[in-house]
């Protein structure tokens, strides 16, 4: 659906030298995908975005979206592929003089759309994000979260087949946040609406988003899978913006203080769905007539699938800990192992 090969954004910097925002991005966003865009401030997210709709014009490279060449289409080409994206922000612009209805349908008229037809559409996109009994009020008349349900009606307005968010729940509250995303959900699934989302939350990405890409200096530095990256970083900053959403196990100091309060054995077990420790762990425990207490657990839910770590004090009889620690071992050398075997490959 979107598709960006080798595309640059420069502007002029100090001392007539130019500085990239964008330096060399290439990205492919299938169709139906929700991708997150993280990275820290000033990383060129949102120029990356502004981008896929032409609001920038790349300085190299190309941008597809539907398969149609933005950077090849005359002026008339980009307006109709334009009216097939729509784009929500953090702080949403409705006209105070209009109705939420009138703001609605504003986008629709501009694009020609006879009066009544643009009414009715913008009833059915009201409808959609639970707002149609708002039809006749102000925007001032709206919470934060209202108006931004509007803001993405409107960009719904015209059937678009990609919305782009830069930030759209920056400025929310947790729980209005969540309905915000709860409604971006259903955009992607219900509408079949590919989603590009801006945020530097990583709740937002392990809550919505298919796909991931970290952006640091205007490059791309990591993307894949959600579920992928969360379980295995790579990148510094990836690393960051992970640990943020899941925590640590713990080392060093935190571990110190959890031996201060159990005297007994710890063990930190990885939570992840393709490692086999956490699978084993009842067993095993079983087997070894181990009883435990959770000592310490950073376990979060990432699309469908928990991620993390617990950490156990262990109590038994110390052979039996010995032999049940060995076992346990022996479940994580496997997968070690088949790893290594793998990447040998
Ligand atoms: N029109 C412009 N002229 C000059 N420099 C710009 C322009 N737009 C963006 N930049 C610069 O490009 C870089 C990337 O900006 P961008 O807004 O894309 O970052 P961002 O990742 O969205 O940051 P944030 O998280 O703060 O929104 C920044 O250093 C910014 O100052
Ligand atoms: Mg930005």
């Amino acid at each position: 659906m979107i598709e960006l090969r080798d595309v640059r954004k420069t502007y002029p910097g100090k001392h007539g030298t130019e500085f990239a925002a964008v330096d060399g991005v290439s990205l492919t966003v299938a169709e139906g995908t929700v991708l997150g865009v993280v990275g820290h401030s000033g990383a060129g997210k949102s120029t990356l975005l502004r981008l896929v709709n032409h609001l920038e014009v790349p300085t190299a490279g190309r941008v597809l979206v539907g398969g149609r060449d933005l950077t090849a289409l005359d002026e008339r080409g980009r307006r109709a592929v334009r009216r097939s994206i729509g784009m929500v922000f953090q702080h949403v612009n409705l006209f105070r003089s209009r109705t939420v209805l009138g703001n609605v349908a504003y986008p629709l008229r501009l694009a020609g759309t006879p009066r009544a037809e643009a009414r009715r559409r913008a009833l059915e996109v009201l409808r959609f994000v639970g707002l149609e009994d708002r039809a006749r009020h102000w925007p001032e008349q709206l919470s934060g979260g209202q108006r931004q349900r509007v803001g993405v009606a409107r960009a719904l307005a015209t059937s678009p087949k990609v919305l782009l968010c830069d930030e759209a729940t920056s400025a929310l509250d947790p729980q209005t946040t969540r309905e915000v995303l709860e409604l971006l959900r259903r955009v992607n699934t219900e509408l079949g609406v590919t989603v590009v989302l801006i945020t530097h939350e990583m709740d937002v990405v392990r809550f919505l988003c298919d796909q991931v890409a970290v952006m640091s200096e205007g490059r791309v530095v990591e993307s894949g899978e959600v579920y992928e990256v969360f379980a295995r970083p790579r990148h510094p900053v990836t690393k960051v913006f992970v640990r943020s959403a899941l925590g640590d196990p713990p080392e060093g100091e935190a571990l110190e203080r959890l031996r201060g309060r159990h005297t007994g054995r710890l063990v930190t077990v990885p939570v992840a769905r393709d490692v086999p420790a956490a699978q084993h762990l009842s067993r095993l425990l079983r087997e070894h007539r181990v009883d435990f207490t959770i000592a310490h657990a950073g376990v979060g839910e990432v699309r469908d699938a928990a991620l993390g770590s617990v950490t156990l004090e262990l109590r038994g009889e110390e052979g039996d800990v010995d032999a049940f620690v060995a076992a346990l071992d022996a479940v994580r050398t496997v997968r070690a192992t088949e790893k290594v075997g793998a990447d040998a490959r």
